[in-house]
């Protein structure tokens, strides 16, 4: 079979060329890691899940009109995406206390904001992902001010339908990460969406016991990674009979 050419590897995902011009196949890998990699491990089946929780939310976030650069899933691990220029941002709204935030200005993990906060980081790992302002972004010339209105209204429209959609399931929506990337369109230019959206990137407590439902199950050896990501995607509606099959071998067919 005739390999791929590899645009770009991260730590769980891997992009390769698309079948036409402007896309890219982005895969799903097992990999996990965390405290910039110090951390790693692999996660049996989280790739799967990832693919399709991602899918799910992507195209639930289109149907309110939110760009992305989702187009449809391929496979278990693979979706066409439009290429995008990346905004090298991590964009994080915060909905309750927790991780980063809670450490840096001492509030209690679990306290809800008096409103949610939205925080920006320069996305360079020899950096360690520097905390940064709007200032920053503009001076820099990381994204024009008006890149970053486009990116804050989109947010804040993401952040409310995600809080509404696991809410309905039962889960909070402590805190999230999101990237952006510029679509180009002749000559037109628009802020989408990009990534992905996932427990990878997502803090999800369930609405009853808190219990963690995340990838901080894997960064603070809680244990049950799949099994909480899971529960996620069973509760989205999403669990495949097949994402069983890849993980636990054969399936008796009825
Ligand atoms: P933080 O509390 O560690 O700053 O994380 C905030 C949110 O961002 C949380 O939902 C996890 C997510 N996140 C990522 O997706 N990638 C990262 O590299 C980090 C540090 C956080
Ligand atoms: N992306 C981070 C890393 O490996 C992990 C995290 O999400 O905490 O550096």
């Amino acid at each position: 079979m005739k390999r791929r050419r590899t645009i770009y590897e991260g730590k769980a995902k891997i992009l390769y060329e698309g079948p036409e011009p402007g896309t890219l196949v982005q895969y799903f890998k097992d990999d996990t890691t965390a405290f910039d990699a110090k951390k790693r491990a692999t996660i049996e089946g989280k790739g799967v899940l990832n693919n399709r929780i991602s899918e799910y939310l992507m195209t639930q976030l289109n149907g309110i009109g939110v760009p992305t650069h989702f187009v449809r899933r391929l496979n278990m691990r693979e979706q066409l995406i439009k290429e995008v220029e990346i905004i090298p941002l991590e964009v994080v709204v915060r909905n309750v206390a927790a991780g980063s935030l809670s450490t840096r200005l001492g509030i209690p993990e679990g306290q809800p904001l008096p409103r949610s906060i939205i925080e920006y980081y320069y996305k360079k790992d020899e950096l360690h992902d520097p905390w940064v302002s709007e200032e920053h972004i503009t001076a820099f010339g990381w994204a024009s001010p008006q890149d970053l209105d486009d990116i804050v209204n989109l947010t804040i429209r993401i952040n409310d339908f995600l809080s509404g959609l696991f809410l309905g399931v039962g889960i909070k929506l402590i805190d999230f990460k999101i990237e952006f990337g510029r679509l180009w369109e002749n000559d037109f230019m628009r802020i989408v969406l990009a990534d992905e959206i996932s427990p990878d990137s997502c803090r999800l407590w369930d609405i009853a016991t808190n219990e963690k439902m995340d990838k901080d199950r894997f960064r603070r050896d809680l244990g049950g990674v799949a099994e909480a990501y899971s529960e996620v995607a069973r509760r989205l509606g999403i669990l495949p009979e097949s994402i069983q099959g890849e993980t636990k071998g054969p399936v008796l067919v009825k």
